[in-house]
């Protein structure tokens, strides 16, 4: 089965209880975590996982754009994050070894993610450690940006080696994923869908994530 993980990048702040409400009917619920120096932009952090968790029964999928990040899963994992998500970018191979077991120490799923202009072969290091791969379809950074069709090739690849080596393991598309560009990431392989412009300004948000998982 297809899940959804709505971006909370795309809620509205001042409102995050009724949006995070909103979105009941999906499987996850995507949290953007930015540094301002690993991507050019700033969003939240630890202190709003802790606020958001009691208010949903959903996992939290924590996709953290930080540099560094071995110095801080911990917390986000004693937060109520559920899975976390480490851009391979963002430090040496150990240490990204050193967070993923950081993270599976706490119980929770550890993942990695690449930016577009990293190879899926970025990914082989990792691959028996972790529980959910990421694929950006867009630069990390924004929401709304336009869908990267030119990454499903590494999709299609990551599920290659997802197929080989961990079958048990998810692989997750974000970015620019609407109902249409959905359909092409699930061909491809992909079958966690984050999705943050396409969810919070439908409409109907129920009717929405279901169109979405096709
Ligand atoms: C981008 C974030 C995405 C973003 C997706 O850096 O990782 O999760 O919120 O937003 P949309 O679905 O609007 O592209
Ligand atoms: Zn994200």
């Amino acid at each position: 089965m297809i899940k959804i993980s709505p971006s909370i990048l795309s809620a509205d702040f001042a409102n995050l209880q009724r949006d995070i409400e909103a979105i009941s009917t999906a499987d996850y619920v995507h949290v953007d975590v930015m540094d301002g120096l690993f991507v050019p932009n700033i969003s939240i952090g630890i202190p709003v996982v802790k606020s958001i968790r009691p208010v949903t029964d959903l996992p939290l999928d924590v996709h953290l754009m930080i540099d560094r990040p071995v110095r801080y899963v911990e917390q986000f994992c004693d937060a109520g994050a559920d899975l976390v998500t480490c851009h391979v970018e963002a430090d040496t191979e150990e240490n990204i070894h050193a967070a993923i077991a950081k993270i599976r120490a706490k119980g929770k799923r550890p993942g990695v993610v690449v930016k577009p202009k990293t190879p899926a072969s970025a990914v082989l290091p990792f691959i028996d450690e972790v529980d959910i791969i990421l694929v950006m379809t867009v630069e990390p950074g924004f929401g709304g940006q336009k869908f990267m069709a030119d990454m499903m090739p590494k999709v299609a690849q990551i599920r290659q080696y997802i197929d080989a080596m961990n079958p048990g393991c998810e692989l997750e598309v974000d970015g620019g994923v609407d109902p249409v560009t959905a359909k092409v990431c699930v061909a491809s392989g992909a079958n966690v869908l984050v999705a943050g412009s396409a969810v919070y300004k439908a409409a109907d948000i129920p009717a929405r994530i279901q169109e979405l998982r096709g």
